[in-house]
């Protein structure tokens, strides 16, 4: 009984300490995602507005932020060096959380879009005092949730990218099932789907050591 107990106390501490996820790197400034949606009220995309195509969302910068803290908090010491940076017209260097190599193609638009939530891929961030890496970026995770939502998982879905002359070298019915030396007729989707996160894996690490086209 007392195993048990023990047992239970012990997990429910890892799941709301997350003792098993990656810390939050440190910030030039200590900024708390918490205070600012719960106490200050702003929305994600008052500081994250989609930029571009809508590929990225952007990171706020001073002159952003100096729209409140030109009079509030104006005696703490992080906001004395906001205001200075303002002045400057210097940016802050945050330190970056989620992050895909650039041979990958991901939208956050597309995403968003077809009903996606920011907290699905980031974790409860109105919770949150600090932003730490709470889901993983790679492939695997990209692919557990195409697969539960019924979206493609076809190599050139996301490696598409580094096609050129219009062709892909992840394309996925001809070049590189043939560097994988796949037999003709499987698809990449029966790659990737079905049982086998082995032969997934197996594939990519193919892919890795045959030889460039
Ligand atoms: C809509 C107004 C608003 C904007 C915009 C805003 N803040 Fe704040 N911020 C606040 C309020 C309100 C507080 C709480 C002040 C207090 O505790 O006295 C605060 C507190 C802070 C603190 C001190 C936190 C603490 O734990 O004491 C820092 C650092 C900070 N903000 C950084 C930023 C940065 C960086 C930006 C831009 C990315 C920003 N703020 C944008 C309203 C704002
Ligand atoms: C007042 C401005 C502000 C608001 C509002 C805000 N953020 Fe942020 N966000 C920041 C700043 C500043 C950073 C960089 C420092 C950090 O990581 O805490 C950041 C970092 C992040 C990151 C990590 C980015 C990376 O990869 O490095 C994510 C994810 C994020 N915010 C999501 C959200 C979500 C989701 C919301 C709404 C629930 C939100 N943010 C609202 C200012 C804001
Ligand atoms: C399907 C998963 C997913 C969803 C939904 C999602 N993000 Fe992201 N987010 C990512 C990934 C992956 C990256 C890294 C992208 C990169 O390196 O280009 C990222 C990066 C970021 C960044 C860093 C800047 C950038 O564009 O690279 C911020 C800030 C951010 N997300 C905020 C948000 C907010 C706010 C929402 C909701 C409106 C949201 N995200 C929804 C997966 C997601
Ligand atoms: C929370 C679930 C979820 C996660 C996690 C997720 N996706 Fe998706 N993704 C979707 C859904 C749903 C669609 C289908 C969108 C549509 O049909 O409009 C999609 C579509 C796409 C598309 C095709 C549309 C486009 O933007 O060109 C690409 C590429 C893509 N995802 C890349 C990624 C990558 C790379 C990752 C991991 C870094 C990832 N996704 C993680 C749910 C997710
Ligand atoms: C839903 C998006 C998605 C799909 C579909 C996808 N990948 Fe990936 N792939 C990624 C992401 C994200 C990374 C980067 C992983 C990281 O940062 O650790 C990656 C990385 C890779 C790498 C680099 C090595 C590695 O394992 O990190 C190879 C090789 C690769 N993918 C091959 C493939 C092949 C072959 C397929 C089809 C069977 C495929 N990928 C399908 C998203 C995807």
């Amino acid at each position: 009984m007392f195993v048990i107990l023990f047992g239970l106390s012990a997990g429910l501490r890892a799941q709301d300490g997350g003792a098993s996820k990656p810390a939050a790197p440190a910030q030039p400034i200590a900024f708390n995602h918490k205070l600012h949606i719960q106490t200050a009220k702003l929305e994600c995309n008052d500081c994250h507005e989609s930029r571009g195509d809508g590929s990225t969302v952007s990171m706020p910068q001073p002159p952003k932020c100096m729209l409140c803290h030109a009079s509030v908090a104006t005696d703490k010491p992080d906001i004395q060096r906001l205001a200075a940076a303002a002045k400057n017209e210097d940016s802050i260097p945050w330190v970056r959380v989620y992050r895909v190599p650039s041979f990958v193609t991901f939208s956050h638009k597309t995403h968003t879009a077809a009903g996606n939530k920011c907290e699905e891929c980031h974790g409860p961030v109105a919770e949150r005092t600090a932003i730490a890496l709470e889901h993983p970026t790679n492939m695997g995770s990209c692919i557990a949730c195409h697969s539960a939502k019924q979206a493609p998982t076809g190599c050139d879905t996301c490696h598409g990218i580094m096609s050129k002359n219009g062709h892909s070298p992840f394309d996925a019915d001809g070049v590189v099932l043939a560097r994988l030396q796949v037999p003709s007729g499987k698809t990449s989707k029966s790659m990737v789907s079905g049982s086998s996160e082995e032969r997934r894996l197996s594939a990519a690490e193919a892919f890795l050591h045959a030889p460039m086209l």
